[in-house]
C-alpha cells in the first residue's frame, strides 16, 4: 500500500521499537473507530436518520478500515516483526462486537464527544507531527489519516445537530458539558518525547477547539458559557 521505503539505519534500534510501537498502538485505535463507526451507523439507522446522514456514517466506516490499514503499514515497515507461532500475525483484523442500539442519547454523546470534538483536536496534532517530520513513509502515513478528519468532525456535527433537533436549551446544555469533560482523557497513550520531536508519532494537543469547527457547532448550541470555558477554544 505504501510506496515510500523506510531506511532503518537512520535510528536506534530502541527508538524504532517505540515508534513502531506507538504506530500499532494507533492502529489499536483506528480498530476501535471501525466498531465504533459500524454500531454508530446501525445508531443511526435505528432512529431513522436520512439516507445522506446514513452515507456520510458508511464512508466513515470505510475511511476507519483504510486508516487501520495505513497505521498498521507504518508499523510493519518500521519494525517488520515474525509471523506469531501457530498462525501469522494479522494486525489488520477486526473483532466487532454486537451490543444493543445505544438510544438518542448516546448516540449524540458519541457524535459530540468522538467525533465533532475529538476529531479536530487529532487533526491539529497529525497536522503538526507531519510539518516536523522529514520520513516520507511516516508523512504518507499522517497525510492518509488528516485527509478525513475534518470530514468527520463536521459528520459529528451534523449528525449530533439532527439528534438533538427537538431538545430543550437546558438538555443541550448537558450534553455540552459532559461531552467537554468526557474529552479530556481521549487519546492519551504512552509519550516518546525523541519520537515527537522528530515528528515520528504525533504529540497530543490537549482538549482544543480550533476555529474551523465552530461554524459547525453552533447549531449544537455551542455558547461562550460556563459550560465552554474560553480554555478550548484557541
Ligand atoms: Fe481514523
Amino acid at each position: 500500500m505504501a510506496s515510500h521505503t523506510f531506511d532503518p539505519s537512520r535510528y536506534a534500534p530502541e527508538l524504532l521499537a517505540r515508534v513502531a510501537d506507538g504506530w500499532r498502538r494507533m492502529a489499536d485505535d483506528e480498530r476501535r473507530s471501525v466498531e465504533r463507526a459500524a454500531h454508530l451507523a446501525a445508531d443511526l439507522a435505528a432512529l431513522q436518520a436520512s439516507p445522506a446522514l446514513l452515507s456520510a456514517a458508511a464512508r466513515v466506516i470505510a475511511d476507519e478500515v483504510r486508516h487501520l490499514d495505513v497505521c498498521s503499514t507504518v508499523a510493519d515497515t518500521i519494525d517488520p516483526r515474525p509471523p506469531l507461532r501457530g498462525r501469522p500475525r494479522d494486525g489488520r483484523r477486526l473483532e466487532l462486537v454486537p451490543r444493543a442500539p445505544a438510544g438518542e442519547v448516546g448516540v449524540a454523546r458519541t457524535l459530540l464527544t468522538d467525533y465533532a470534538i475529538a476529531k479536530p483536536s487529532v487533526a491539529a496534532a497529525l497536522a503538526a507531527a507531519r510539518a516536523a517530520c522529514r520520513e516520507p513513509l511516516i508523512a504518507w502515513g499522517y497525510a492518509e489519516l488528516l485527509r478525513d478528519e475534518a470530514r468527520h468532525a463536521t459528520f459529528g456535527a451534523t449528525a449530533a445537530t439532527w439528534i438533538v433537533r427537538r431538545w430543550p436549551a437546558h438538555l443541550r446544555r448537558n450534553l455540552w458539558t459532559e461531552c467537554l469533560a468526557a474529552s479530556a482523557g481521549i487519546g492519551l497513550r504512552p509519550r516518546v518525547a525523541e519520537a515527537e520531536a522528530l515528528g515520528l508519532l504525533p504529540a497530543p494537543t490537549g482538549c482544543t477547539l480550533p476555529a474551523w469547527i465552530l461554524p459547525h457547532l453552533q447549531p449544537l448550541g455551542l455558547t461562550h458559557g460556563p459550560a465552554n470555558e474560553p480554555a478550548i477554544l484557541h
